[in-house]
């Protein structure tokens, strides 16, 4: 029974009712403290500490060199600012492709280091043994197909996956693996609308897109992105609720010109 005052906690269950209830998820990304706590206290389901942290909070030009130190001082940050989202952590490039005994302690570093309550990481077949191993110690998984950002050097390009349809066949094998494996949702990035939604009624599990239409179960997209803070990504999947960069860029304007002419601090601002 929930205690009075508290807040209930989205869990994996809960995003499993909301499924089979035909509720929909709404999944946002979030790296620091600050900004998880108002994503939180706006309602969102599931936060993602992505690795797109790497892009995002780092500069960098791929997902590959954030680490898995940095990503758990991302994912504790955010932790500490979220009361009743399920947060979920990418496992870093690197730490769990093809040896499923660093994947687990890669997975267990991320849950006790950090308070987050499952792990996400990339790709179907080629990871299933350690998705598995993972699961073994009672860390939950979400799974993450179509565009996978930590394999860009194969794929070469950022284009819409799984069109042809060898891969859209894989595709849909990967997914029911998925959930045979045991994950508790699937990520499905960037593939035809008409094929995420075909994966989507073939599996009980939750299907998140990004890029991936809205025969769904539930959405995700880059706060930053969405936020309009970064205004050089914009593929046709993202919608913009807001153009921070205009109102950051404005304000520190504000504040340099107030400084310079000596209008900021006035008397009510000093002591
Ligand atoms: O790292 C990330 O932000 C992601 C989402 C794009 C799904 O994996």
């Amino acid at each position: 029974m929930a205690q009075a005052g508290k807040v209930k906690r989205v869990t994996t269950h809960v995003l499993q009712e909301m499924k089979a209830a035909g509720e929909r998820i709404a999944m946002l990304t979030s790296y620091d403290f600050s900004l998880a706590r108002l994503v939180d206290r706006a309602g969102i389901d599931v936060i993602l500490v992505g690795d797109s942290a790497s892009n995002v909070m780092a500069g960098h030009e791929t997902t590959l060199p954030i680490t898995l130190d940095q990503m758990i001082y991302h994912a504790s940050s955010v932790v500490r600012g979220v009361e009743r989202a399920l947060v979920v952590v990418d496992l870093p490039f690197g730490t769990y492709q093809g040896n499923s005994k660093e994947a687990l302690g890669s997975a267990i570093r991320i849950m006790k280091e950090s308070g987050a309550h499952a792990v996400k990481l990339e790709g179907g077949k080629e990871v299933i043994e350690s998705i598995g191993r993972i699961l073994t110690a009672g860390i939950p998984v979400m799974g993450h197909l179509g565009l996978t950002p930590q394999s860009i050097y194969k794929f070469g390009t950022y284009v819409v996956r799984a069109k042809e349809q060898a891969e859209a066949e894989r595709l849909r094998a990967d997914a029911l693996l998925l959930e045979e494996a045991g994950c508790f949702a699937i990520v499905l990035e960037k593939i035809p609308a008409e094929l995420a939604a075909e994966v989507a009624a073939s599996v009980q599990i939750p299907v998140i897109g990004i890029g991936a239409g809205g025969g769904v179960d539930g959405q995700v997209l880059v706060l930053h992105d969405m936020l309009g803070i970064n205004t050089e990504f914009h593929p046709r999947f993202l919608r913009r609720y807001a153009d921070l960069h205009e109102v950051i860029t404005g304000a520190v304007g504000r504040y340099i010109d107030d400084v310079r002419t000596g209008g900021f601090p006035n008397q009510d601002e000093q002591y």
